[in-house]
This record gives structure tokens, C-alpha cells and sequence, in this order.
């Protein structure tokens, strides 16, 4: 009897930039599966009936944009991540269900901890930012047990949104407390789209962090984005956002086919070249 070849996707509207189907084509290639992972343009409209479809043709999936707040609402079932981010980005079946998670804030926390090991016991946090990947980035740090998280928002209100719905430790603030809040964290994170190839950037005075902060930006297009550039020459340690593209992506690889894949320099290297090869 031949093995039943294992069929995954990411689903999004467009796709065509999506680098999930180079990250799962080079794990299956390197682990030598009998599996495959492509990419599908499906319109909004039509989405919440492909989910509904998938049992049979695939054994699960990723989603992107714009479909992951539909996606958390058409599961069959959420697990703690999906239902705190609000959004689902993974799902696979499980008798016959359509099963939902979020892997940003798994994908976030492990690539700090392959990146910037104690990252975890270097509190206050600071937040810029307060959109979806804000409320993934929160989540991790909650988990993580850090208890003084700290949100800086263009719009404050959504800031505000965010702490009440997370409670106790999560502050709300403007950008103008920035300079005062910056003078004791020990983690500043952009969330925030600014500081994205072509775009405008994020104004952080990095005098005022402390030595020994850590600055990351989940934006990884360019890798140094103006931020990082600003955070290396102030010698502060800096983690660039590619490790969370890539360290997102393990778990459902290991739900889908069974094994658990690595985040290597190999890949890495490979992810970096696609990315340069971007007209
Ligand atoms: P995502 O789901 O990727 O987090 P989002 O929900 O659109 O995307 O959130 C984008 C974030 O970038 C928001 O925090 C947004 O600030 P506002 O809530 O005030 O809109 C922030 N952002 C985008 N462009 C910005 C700019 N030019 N200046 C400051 N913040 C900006």
C-alpha cells in the first residue's frame, strides 16, 4: 500500500507574496516527506465555505490576511491562543472538525528565546503598537509572566481596548509618554506597520532605553528595519522579526505531518535569498 500523501495550504487574498509555501516546501524537502503545501487565493466571500470543504482534499492549514478573524469565527473549535489573539492562523481537523490556533505569540516567544535567551526576566515591556499582532505579542508576554506591559498606540483608544481586555500588568498610553516610559524597559517591541520598506518609520529616542534593553520589530522587510538600525548603533541587543515568520510556522508543520521541524541557518539563509529577490 502507498503512504497517503499529506496535503496542507495557506489560504489568503492576495498570496502570491506569502513565503509559508518556501518555509513548508523546504522542511518537507529536508525531513523527505511525502507531502505538500501550496498556496490558494481565495476571496472573502468565499472563504467560509473552503474551510468548510477542506476535510478529505488537506489535513490542515494556514491563514492569512485578510481571512484570520473570519477563520477564528468558522472554526469548529478554538484552542486558548486563537480565542486571546481573537484570530486564528492554523488549522487542522480532528474527526472531522475544523480546529483553530494562533502560532504569533508561540512564534514570537521562541524566536527571542533562539535570539535573546533571559529575554523573559527583562521587564517593564514596551509595546508599540496595538492592532492584531500587538494583541498576539501581549499574549506571549502574559505567558511569559511578564507583569508590566506597557502599550503605546498613535491611536489611544485602541491601546485602551487592548489593556481592558487583558487586564491587570497591561497599561495604555500615547505616544508623547514614550521618551518617560522608555527610560527603565527592558524590552521594546514594534508591532506597528512603520519602519516597513518604503514607509515612514518609528521615532524612538534609543538614548533613553536602558544599556542593556532589547529591541525587536516584527517587521522583517527590510531585516533592519530603521528601528533595529537606531537600536544597534546605541549598542542595545537587537532580534530581528524573520525568526517569528519562521518559528510560526513549526507548529503546524509538526500537526500536519507528524514531525517537528527545526528553524536552521539553512532556512534562514534560503527565506533571506527569496526575500533579496524581491524586485
Ligand atoms: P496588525 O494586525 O498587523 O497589527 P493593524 O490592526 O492594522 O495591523 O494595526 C496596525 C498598527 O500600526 C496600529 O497600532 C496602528 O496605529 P493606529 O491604531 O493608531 O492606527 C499602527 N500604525 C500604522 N501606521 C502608523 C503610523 N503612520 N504611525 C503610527 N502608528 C501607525
Amino acid at each position: 500500500m502507498t503512504e497517503r500523501q499529506l496535503n496542507a495550504f495557506v489560504v489568503g487574498h492576495p498570496i502570491a507574496h506569502s513565503r509559508s509555501p518556501l518555509i513548508h516546501g523546504f522542511w518537507l524537502q529536508e525531513l523527505g516527506l511525502a507531502g505538500s503545501y501550496r498556496a490558494l487565493d481565495v476571496a472573502p466571500r468565499e472563504f467560509a465555505d473552503f474551510l468548510k470543504r477542506i476535510d478529505g482534499r488537506f489535513v490542515g492549514g494556514n491563514i492569512t490576511i485578510p481571512h484570520k478573524e473570519s477563520a477564528y469565527a468558522a472554526v469548529g473549535r478554538r484552542d486558548a491562543a486563537a480565542e486571546e489573539i481573537g484570530a486564528v492562523n492554523t488549522v487542522w481537523l480532528e474527526e472531522g472538525i475544523v480546529v483553530g490556533t494562533n502560532t504569533d505569540a508561540y512564534g514570537f516567544a521562541a524566536n527571542l528565546d533562539d535570539c535573546a535567551p533571559g529575554w523573559d526576566r527583562r521587564g517593564p515591556a514596551l509595546v508599540l503598537g496595538a492592532g492584531g499582532a500587538a494583541r498576539a505579542v501581549i499574549f506571549a508576554l502574559r505567558q511569559r509572566g511578564m507583569t508590566d506591559i506597557r502599550l503605546v498606540n498613535r491611536t489611544v483608544e485602541r491601546a485602551r481596548d487592548l489593556s481592558d481586555r487583558f487586564g491587570d500588568g497591561v497599561s495604555a498610553h500615547s505616544w508623547a509618554a514614550l521618551p518617560e516610559l522608555a527610560a527603565d524597559a527592558g524590552l521594546l517591541v514594534n508591532t506597528t506597520s512603520l519602519g516597513m520598506a518604503g514607509g515612514e518609520s518609528a521615532a524612538v529616542e534609543m538614548e533613553r532605553l536602558p544599556h542593556d534593553a532589547i529591541v525587536t520589530d516584527i517587521v522583517y522587510v527590510p531585516r533592519v528595519t530603521p528601528l533595529l538600525a537606531a537600536a544597534r548603533r546605541r549598542g542595545l541587543a537587537t532580534v530581528d522579526g524573520l525568526g517569528m515568520l519562521l518559528h510560526q510556522a513549526v507548529p503546524g508543520f509538526e500537526r500536519w505531518f507528524g514531525r517537528r521541524p527545526t528553524v536552521s541557518a539553512a532556512l534562514r539563509e534560503r527565506v533571506v535569498a527569496d526575500l533579496d529577490d524581491e524586485p
